[in-house]
């Protein structure tokens, strides 16, 4: 494949696309999601997976999806066309999970509308908001507000009648994106100047705030202090990695669809961890601001005389956001005000996210069908809005709660990272698209990086799977009641995710009017088959044994004897698939197709292997017995400044490297224009 040198439309600046993806990325995940997962699994120790899963996933991972982008200059499911022709369906299944998102996503940019629209009325009411109240009465009242009041939920699963106080605010919030991207990438890229610095103000002032109230400290107690036993929980380590793929906007198609329009000389690897590291450093300050707050209002209630601890309100899913800040808030002066700068800074921070995924969709279908993006736009959005109804009932939020946990449980994101990753490492020579990044980049990758998208993110990715996979299946009534019937929520929400791929075939299977991008080229010499045979031998062994022990009741030792050599004998077979694809992977060879079939088969051996080790190891750890104090401890200042020293040294090494390149005259054009000048 030639590289492309046809100019789509673009971003204009360097700046534009930094921004807009930075703008997808920072969203409600940050500063909703990311504070409430941190607290609920394990405070600062949540930290060591969330960073693991951020270096060595998010960050390469965000690298591949630009360069791939960048490269075909296609939105997704036709860059993995281009790729290998089988590969577009892994391309449409991101772009329909993305698609539901972006169903329920602009539902909760509906929910802080109305909040928005309610703090101003409070404004200009001499500060009265609805939701205030006193002591822990007023945290039910607070509750009563959101669940009662304002969304008519009921808790049951049938849906009940449409809310129409929610219904217009998401028309609204509908119509904003509409007119934030029907004019193409380039207004996109000066809107994103406003959308995504404002918020970062907001944020910065809800921290100082936050910081500077008394009992600030008791609430960073809560979000830091770390519990070191929940990282023996598969849930941990998933909502981890699942938090940095949403969070990063990663496998959905988004990236790779704007690195799409992005400059043919622009710059990949070092905005790559720019992007990253901001994103990371939004959500951690956003706890901060959160917790602070909180600890706040547990200061202030305790001296009003009615206490109201931090443990009290803090919940998880749209609790923190729409019940515990808000009531947090209404304990302290100026309530409407910082209500306001709140519930603003989640839409500035959400519209530009949900955008994103109508964009990244909208792109797949145009360059498809060849069909008229203005048109597509309007449909999409009527459908966006038709859908979006489901979430709008009585019992809507009970739904979004089910679907949102199944695109970003188990078998949701994390998932299709490990097949983006398979796909590319192993099905195409992933080589190519590190050498286009390295051209015009600020710096070079290094081999490693291949080996992080053919082996290490696959095997960690492929691990967590399986773990989780045990652990789902092994709590009662996940698909089949205990009591009998089904449990038909989670039947739902697997049948939506299981319907992406079966969509998803379908959809690349349809014939595009367009020539086809990637003519077969002429037949050329395989090579490396013993190789990939021995890789094949090794592989098959290692599978083998992994039967026996599962199947076979064995003592212990011999099981850890037997484990140990599935893991050597798959990793001997790995590293041989791997070698033979450095070796024969190239331009003017193909590689026999035994070796990705070792690789892969290899990948999944030591995933399962490793997976029944963690099960047994977990299982002797204790469950935690969480005790809360309001100091913070050690352990949390060494975590803040870790924290702190990776994001400043981090970005602050990105920039000299930006600058440096611009200095010594590599910088490239990122515009036609400034080519021509
Ligand atoms: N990254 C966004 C957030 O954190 C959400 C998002 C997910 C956007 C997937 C695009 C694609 O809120």
């Amino acid at each position: 494949m030639e590289l492309l040198e046809e100019q789509r439309e673009n971003w204009g600046s360097r700046g534009g696309f930094v921004l807009a993806a930075i703008g997808s990325a920072v969203g409600l995940g940050n500063l909703w999601g990311f504070p409430y997962k941190l607290y609920s699994y394990g405070g600062g120790a949540f930290l060591i997976p969330y960073i693991i899963a951020i270096c060595l996933v998010g960050i390469p991972m965000l690298i591949l999806e630009f360069s791939l982008g960048h490269f075909t200059q296609r939105a997704a499911p036709n860059a993995f066309r281009r790729c290998n022709k089988r590969l577009e369906m892994v391309g449409w299944w991101g772009i329909i999970l993305g698609f539901v998102i972006i169903t329920y996503y602009p539902v909760i940019l509906a929910y802080c509308f109305s909040y928005l629209w309610l703090s101003i009325k409070g404004i200009f009411n001499g500060g009265a908001l609805p939701w205030a109240g006193v002591g822990i009465e007023g945290v039910e009242n607070a509750e009563g507000f959101f669940y009662n009041t304002y969304l008519g939920y009921q808790e049951s699963f049938s849906l009940g009648s449409i809310q129409w106080q929610v219904f217009w605010p998401l028309v609204v919030a509908w119509f904003l994106m509409y007119l934030c991207i029907f004019r193409g990438v380039k207004l996109v890229s000066k809107i994103v100047w406003l959308t995504v610095p404002l918020p970062w103000l907001m944020l910065l002032i809800l921290t100082i705030r936050g910081l500077t109230l008394d009992g600030a400290i008791q609430g960073l107690a809560f979000y830091l202090n770390p519990t070191w036993e929940e990282l023996a929980k598969p849930s941990t380590w998933r909502f981890a990695f699942g938090q940095v793929f949403f969070s990063l906007s990663l496998a959905f198609g988004v990236m790779l669809t704007y690195a799409s329009f992005l400059h043919r000389k622009s710059d990949i690897n070092n905005n790559a961890v720019i992007i990253g590291l901001s994103d990371f450093a939004t959500s951690f300050i956003a706890g901060i601001a959160v917790f602070a707050t909180l600890g706040g209002m547990a200061f202030a209630t305790q001296q009003a005389g009615n206490p109201v601890g931090v443990e009290k309100v803090v919940s998880g899913g749209p609790g923190l956001a729409f019940v515990a800040f808000p009531y947090a808030l209404a304990q302290l002066p100026y309530s409407a005000w910082f209500s306001f700068i709140f519930f603003f800074a989640l839409i500035t921070l959400g519209i530009d996210s949900a955008f994103s995924i109508t964009e990244s969709v909208l792109a797949s279908i145009v360059d498809k069908t060849g069909f008229k993006r203005d048109i597509v736009l309007i449909l999409m959005s009527l459908v966006g809005i038709g859908f979006g109804v489901i979430y709008v009932t009585s019992g809507g939020l009970n739904w979004l709660g089910v679907i949102d946990g199944f695109i970003n449980g188990t078998w949701g994101i994390a998932f299709l990272g490990l097949l983006e990753c398979v796909a590319l490492g192993w099905l195409y020579r992933i080589d190519r698209l590190r050498l286009h990044a390295n051209e015009r980049s600020d710096f070079a990758l290094g081999q490693w990086w291949n080996y992080l998208i053919r082996m290490v993110i696959p095997v960690i990715l492929g691990t967590l799977f399986v773990w989780s996979l045990f652990d789902d299946f092994s709590g009662k009534d996940f698909l089949v009641k205990e009591a009998g019937g089904f449990n038909w929520p989670n039947v739902v929400g697997l049948v939506v995710v299981a319907l992406a791929p079966v969509i998803s075939i379908v959809l690349s299977l349809i014939k595009s009017p367009y020539p086809e991008d990637n003519p077969e080229s002429a037949p050329l010499e395989t090579k490396g088959q013993s190789g990939s045979f021995a890789g094949l031998v090794l592989s098959l062994v290692s599978l083998v044994l992994l039967v026996v022990i599962l199947v076979i009741p064995l003592t212990i030792g011999v099981c850890e004897v037997l484990i140990v050599i599935i893991i050597l004998t798959a990793i001997g077979g790995l590293l041989l698939a791997n070698s033979i694809l450095d070796r024969f992977s190239k331009a003017d060879s193909r590689v026999s197709v035994i070796a990705p079939i070792a690789g892969i088969l290899s990948v999944c051996n030591i995933s399962v292997a490793l997976a029944t080790v963690l099960i047994y190891i977990t299982k002797q750890v204790k469950p935690s017995q969480v005790v809360h104090t309001d100091e913070l401890s050690g352990a949390s200042y060494i975590i803040l400044s870790v924290v702190f020293l990776l994001i400043v040294v981090g970005l602050g090494w990105c920039f000299y490297k930006a600058m440096s390149g611009a200095a010594s005259g590599e910088s490239v054009p990122q515009t036609p224009e400034d080519q021509a000048a």
